[in-house]
């Protein structure tokens, strides 16, 4: 049984992440779709809300025998792997321009725990320039969401500035 983990804030899920996610599935028994808990951050949306999208939106991916979990964590990111007895981290590399911090993250996490991979894996094209920081910059200039994340999301993220 191959346990992967993918970390992130998915603040909120992107369909970058979603394709991310199905391509890790042809890899592993088992991903954990990990949210970092942040207390630093001041994130659009919070833990829970994030957790429920996630769980939401994995029904739309063609996962085969893979199993998809979503949880969170604080810490140390290998620490958490350890505990969950995962084998890799998966992370997505959309340019080059990504390459460089994660590849430093990549080092740093395997010279805390050598015995976890990080596996890189490249987003559809289509998805190459889909973060979630520019989808909520564009979302709260009044752009359009269609085709960067799921309609759960784009409708959520409506509902957060409707005035209520
Ligand atoms: O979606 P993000 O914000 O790019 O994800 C970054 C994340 C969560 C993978 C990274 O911040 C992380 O692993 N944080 C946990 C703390 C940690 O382990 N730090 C040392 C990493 S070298």
């Amino acid at each position: 049984m191959r346990r992967a983990i993918y970390p992130g804030s998915f603040d909120p899920v992107t369909n970058g992440h979603l394709d991310i996610i199905a391509r890790g599935c042809k890899l592993f028994d088992e991903i954990i779709i990990a949210i970092l808990v942040n207390p630093e951050k001041h994130p659009f949306f919070t833990i829970d809300e994030r957790r429920e999208m996630l769980s939401e939106v994995l029904d739309q991916i063609d996962a085969g025998s893979c199993k998809l979990l979503v949880d969170s964590f604080e810490g140390l990111l290998v620490q958490y792997a350890v505990a969950q007895q995962a084998v890799a981290i998966v992370r997505g590399i959309r340019a080059i321009s990504d390459y460089e911090f994660e590849l430093q993250m990549a080092l740093m996490n395997r010279r805390l725990e050598p015995a976890i991979e990080t596996v890189f894996m490249m987003p559809a094209e289509a998805y190459s320039y889909v973060s979630s920081r520019l989808v909520k910059e564009v979302f709260l200039l009044g752009g359009a969401l269609d085709g960067l994340v799921p309609g759960v999301v784009a409708a959520r993220m409506k509902e957060k500035v409707a005035p209520s």
